[in-house]
C-alpha cells in the first residue's frame, strides 16, 4: 500500500491547499529602439523557502523555525513524499504588495503565526514560467526608493542563471517549479536553500545560530549572477559574479567554495565579484541623503550591457533624478586610472590596487559572464539583512579590522551596525520600493 502511494506521488514535493497561490502583478515595459514602450503584463512570485511546508494531508510542520522535522524529513526523499510547499498571503504574512508597475517589499510583518523577515521574489512570464531576460546589448531600468532603507539593510535587484521552470521539467522532486518559486540560486552556492534539485537539503542540515528561520545543508545552489543593484540610503553597488557551471549548479564539498572551510576561491563560483560602488571607488558625496543623488527620493537606474565583437564587454550605469540624467562616478583610487563602468581593466586594476583575488579574471571576466548570462537570466527583486556579515561589505568598513587598507572603506554606516537583530527591532517597518521596471535596446529607457 505504502509503495503504492509513492509511486503515485511521485516523490515529488507537493502544493498545499490552505492558502491559494496568486501572484501579485507587476507589469513592465518592453521598449524599442527610439524609446517607444510597450506595457507587459507581469506576476511576481515568492521563493519557496519562505513558505509554510507541512504535511500533505494535515498543519504539521515539517520544518519548523529553522530545523526539519526529524520524523517526517529524516532524509530528502521520504520528505519529498510527506511534505507541501503552501501558497502565500503575500500581503498578510510576507508584507509584499504590487500595484501596477510598482512592488513594495516590507521588511519586518507580524502575521497571525508567525513574524516574517524580509522577501525574495522573481519575476515570472506566465504561471508556471520566469521571464528569462537576454541582458547583452540591452539595457535594464528601474525606479528605486531607498528611502527607508537604514545600515545593515539591503534593497536588492538582481539576475540570476535559475532554471526557467524553476527546475520542474528537469527534476521529478521539483514539480511545484517556478509557480511556488523553486530552484533559486546564486554566486555564493547558498546551502540555505530547503529544496536543492527537487530534494530537500536535509543532510547535515544544522539550524543557524543567529536566524531562527534559517539553517545549512549539504548542498549549496550555484549560479552566475549579475548584481544590478545592492543598496541602502548610504550605499550602492552593481557587481558581476561569473560561476565556470552552466546555469543551475547543485554544489557539494569543494564546489561550493565554502569560506569557513578555507575554500573561497576553490568553488565554482566568483564570490567577491568586481564591484562598482562610488563610495568605496572614491567618491564619498554622490550617493546619500541630500548627497548629488540625494536618496531621500526616488531614483531611476539605468544599467548597459555593452557589447563588443559578439562579447560583453563593459558595464554602464546612469541615473536619473529630477529630470536630470547623472552620469556615474569616476573612479579616483591611487595606483588606478579613471573608470566609470565596469570593464575587464577597471577589474583587474582594482583587485590590483586593493590586492584582492581576482577570482573574476580567473573564471572568464566579462566575456565569461556574457557566455553565462546568454541563454536568459531571471530578474530577483528582495530585502534582506545580513546575518553573516552584517552587510559591512556593502556600507561600512570591510574587513573591520583591515585599519586603513585600500578598498576596506566602502561607506559610511558603523562597523558596529547591522547586526541583524538590532536591525529587525530598531527598523521593523523598512521597506523598499520598486518600479517602471524598462528593458530594451540600448539608449532606449530613459
Ligand atoms: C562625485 O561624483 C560626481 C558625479 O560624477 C561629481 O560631480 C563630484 O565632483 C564627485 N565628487 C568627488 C569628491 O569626486
Amino acid at each position: 500500500m505504502l509503495v503504492i502511494a509513492l509511486i503515485l506521488r511521485g516523490l515529488s514535493v507537493g502544493t498545499g491547499t490552505q492558502q491559494s497561490e496568486t501572484h501579485p502583478s507587476l507589469s513592465w515595459q518592453q521598449t524599442s529602439k527610439g524609446g517607444s514602450g510597450q506595457s507587459v503584463s507581469g506576476s511576481v512570485v515568492l521563493d519557496s523557502n519562505w513558505r509554510w511546508t507541512h504535511t500533505t494531508d494535515g498543519t504539521t510542520n515539517c520544518y519548523d523555525g529553522n530545523e526539519w522535522s526529524s520524523d517526517l524529513c529524516p532524509d530528502a526523499s521520504t520528505c519529498s513524499s510527506n511534505c507541501v510547499l503552501e501558497g502565500a498571503d503575500y500581503s498578510g504574512t510576507y508584507g509584499i504588495t504590487g500595484s501596477g508597475s510598482s512592488l513594495k517589499l516590507g521588511f519586518v510583518t507580524k502575521g497571525s503565526y508567525s513574524t516574517n523577515i524580509g522577501s525574495r521574489v522573481y519575476l515570472l512570464g506566465d504561471e508556471s514560467h520566469y521571464k528569462l531576460f537576454k541582458l547583452e546589448n540591452n539595457e535594464f531600468t528601474f525606479t528605486v526608493d531607498d528611502s527607508n532603507l537604514e545600515c545593515g539593510l539591503n534593497g536588492a535587484l538582481y539576475f540570476v542563471a535559475m532554471d526557467e521552470d524553476g527546475g520542474a521539467s528537469k527534476y521529478s522532486g521539483a514539480k511545484p517549479g517556478a509557480k511556488y518559486g523553486m530552484g533559486y540560486c546564486d554566486a555564493q552556492c547558498p546551502h540555505d536553500m530547503k529544496f536543492i534539485n527537487g530534494d530537500a537539503n536535509v543532510e547535515g542540515w544544522k539550524p543557524s545560530d543567529n536566524d531562527e528561520n534559517a539553517g545549512t545543508g549539504k548542498w549549496g545552489a550555484c549560479c552566475t549572477e549579475m548584481d544590478i543593484w545592492e543598496a541602502n540610503k548610504y550605499a550602492t553597488a552593481y557587481t558581476p559574479h561569473i560561476c565556470t557551471k552552466n546555469g543551475e549548479y547543485r554544489c557539494e564539498g569543494t564546489d561550493c567554495g565554502d569560506t569557513k572551510d578555507n575554500n573561497r576561491y576553490g568553488g565554482v563560483c566568483d564570490k567577491d565579484g568586481c564591484d562598482f560602488n562610488s563610495w568605496r571607488m572614491g567618491n564619498q558625496s554622490f550617493w546619500g541623503p541630500g548627497l548629488i543623488i540625494d536618496t531621500g527620493k526616488p531614483v531611476t537606474v539605468v544599467t548597459q550591457f555593452l557589447a563588443d565583437g559578439g562579447s560583453l564587454s563593459e558595464i554602464r550605469r546612469k541615473y536619473v533624478q529630477g529630470g536630470k540624467v547623472i552620469e556615474n562616478t569616476v573612479t579616483k583610487i591611487s595606483g588606478m586610472d579613471e573608470f566609470d563602468s565596469i570593464t575587464d581593466e577597471f577589474c583587474n586594476q582594482q583587485k590590483k590596487a586593493f590586492r584582492d583575488t581576482n577570482d573574476f579574471e580567473k573564471k572568464g571576466g566579462l566575456k565569461g559572464l556574457g557566455t553565462a548570462v546568454d541563454a536568459g537570466v531571471v530578474l530577483v527583486l528582495s530585502l534582506w539583512d545580513d546575518h553573516d556579515v552584517n552587510m559591512l561589505w556593502l556600507d561600512s568598513i570591510y574587513p573591520t579590522d583591515s585599519g586603513s587598507k585600500a578598498g576596506a572603506d566602502r561607506g559610511p554606516c558603523a562597523t558596529s551596525s547591522g547586526v541583524p537583530k538590532d536591525v529587525e527591532s530598531n527598523y521593523a517597518s523598512a521597506s523598499v520600493t520598486f518600479s517602471d521596471i524598462k528593458f530594451g535596446p540600448i539608449d532606449s529607457t530613459y
